[in-house]
């Protein structure tokens, strides 16, 4: 064993998955990954730019291990992941005791990156865009999978849709797809080892293009004996083709549920974001996933204060809401992103307004979620269980196919099994329920 590892995480689930590779390929290589950040040999910061606030977080968890590295001269320190990408050998003037700089495009880099700084004592950066990601093929150890019957599976990368507020094509590069024979090899052997679910991620899924089409994926990944259950995000609502709608009413393993992020209610907001749809297609979408599997459920995110919103542009965003009745969503207030097209654009709604818009959003969606939630109180669902309850060990949770949860009493043996529960009781976030003998 060289040594102990630990990665900070911020941001999306891609994060998170890159964040489990850089585990693997390190335990590979006989460094051993840690909890405890006072053993650490390597701090890893996995890092995300989407608004100002996580950029601020990552550049002042990088400032507070300038210190703490002065008392331990032999830590390596990794800059990761999207503001690595956006800062690359800059930071090296500002942080001059970061080791090691990767960008989101040599995340596969991370070993051979801890050898050269070992090797040459000097420091690493590397924030290349390359044409093929080969992180994407790296399979991450099913021990550091958590729970180990969910894959999350790298299916793309990159965005080519340049909504104006948005930092990610430039610090993700453009849309790249994974060959789909090595994604379906992956899955396949995940299921081997007991995988029940896998969820496929990229930044806009459903122009995935690496060989077959995302509708034709999902058709695969069904015929794989032992997954049970399918989920995928992000979608955009301008490339959600009829056979990826039809696929939810065909697909026995696809989960209804989509999260289907619609930023604004307003065509000339959604204009100037460059969304490339309408509320009105939005709807008519929302209609026909409705129609081709009539218990879907939806999640989605949504901003408040984009430059020039006004009270009836905010009024749409909330009429859309009450319309479209989410399960879940993830609501922000436009934050502005330097080299991104609305950056040159006032941002004219004040933090104050940004602030109400946001809280009176949220009043709404809890109002919303908890009515859906009610109106599925004593309903049989399958839940497939996930873990025990950290506030009462004689229960354990799980999600239903909708993706809500679901807390019951039960065995830990239940872990990675789905059992069927009745639904007793709605919360805030969670159902309360009780499994069927
Ligand atoms: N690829 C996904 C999500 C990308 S980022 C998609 O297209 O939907 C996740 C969410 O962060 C976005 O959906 C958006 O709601 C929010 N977001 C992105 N940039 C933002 C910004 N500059 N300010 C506030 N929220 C932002
Ligand atoms: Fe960002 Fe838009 Fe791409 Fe999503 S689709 S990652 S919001 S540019
Ligand atoms: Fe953040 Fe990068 Fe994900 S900016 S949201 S970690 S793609």
């Amino acid at each position: 064993m060289k040594g102990y590892v630990k990665i900070f995480t911020y941001g999306c689930q891609m994060n998170d998955l890159d964040s489990l590779k850089m585990y693997s390929i390190l335990s590979r290589n006989d460094w051993e990954p840690t909890v405890d950040t006072e053993q650490a040999d390597i701090i890893i910061l996995n890092t995300c730019s989407v608004r100002q606030k996580a950029y601020e977080k990552a550049m002042s968890n990088l400032g507070r291990l300038r210190k703490y590295k002065a008392g331990k001269p032999s830590l390596i320190i990794v800059f990761a992941g999207c503001v690595a990408q956006q800062e690359g050998l800059d930071i090296k003037a500002r942080m001059p005791h970061v080791d090691i700089v990767l960008g989101t495009h040599q995340l596969h880099r991370i070993n051979e990156s801890i050898l050269y700084v070992q090797e040459k004592k000097s420091t690493y950066v590397n924030t290349d865009f390359i044409d093929y990601i080969s992180s994407m093929d790296v399979i991450p150890d099913k021990a550091f999978m958590v729970p180990g019957h969910r894959a999350y599976i790298n299916i793309m990368q990159g965005c080519n849709n340049f909504c104006t507020y948005c930092i990610v094509p430039y610090v993700r590069g453009r849309e790249i797809s994974r060959d789909y024979k090595n994604i379906l090899n992956e899955i396949d052997s995940h299921a081997s080892s007991g995988v029940k679910e896998v969820f496929l991620l990229g930044q806009n899924v459903n122009s995935y293009n690496g060989g077959i089409t995302f509708p034709e994926l999902l058709k695969r990944i069904n015929a794989i004996q032992g997954i049970e259950r399918i989920r995928f995000t992000t979608s955009h609502p301008k490339d959600m083709s009829d056979s990826l709608i039809e696929a939810f009413g065909t697909l026995d393993k696809l989960c209804n549920h989509i999260h289907l992020p619609f930023q604004s209610g307003s065509n000339r907001v959604l204009k100037a974001m460059n969304r490339h749809y309408t509320r009105q297609s939005y709807f008519s979408l929302i209609e026909r996933l409705r129609r081709s599997r009539p218990d879907m459920a939806f999640s989605a995110d949504v901003m408040v204060g984009f430059p020039g919103e006004t009270e009836d542009d905010y009024q749409q965003t909330i009429d859309l809401i009450s319309e479209v009745r989410y399960d879940v969503l993830f609501s922000f207030k436009y934050s502005v992103r330097p080299g991104t097209k609305a950056a040159e654009w006032p941002d004219d709604i004040s933090t104050e307004d940004k602030k109400q818009r946001l809280a009176r959003l949220q009043d709404l969606q809890k109002t919303i979620m908890l009515e859906n939630y009610q109106n599925r109180i004593g309903k049989i669902y399958d839940i497939l269980v996930d873990g025990i309850s950290s506030k009462h060990p004689d229960q354990v949770h799980g999600r239903t196919t909708q993706n809500t949860i679901v807390n019951f009493k039960g065995s830990p043996l239940l872990i990675g099994t789905t059992v069927k529960v009745c639904t007793t009781l709605a919360n805030p976030n969670t159902f309360t329920g009780q499994m069927l003998k």
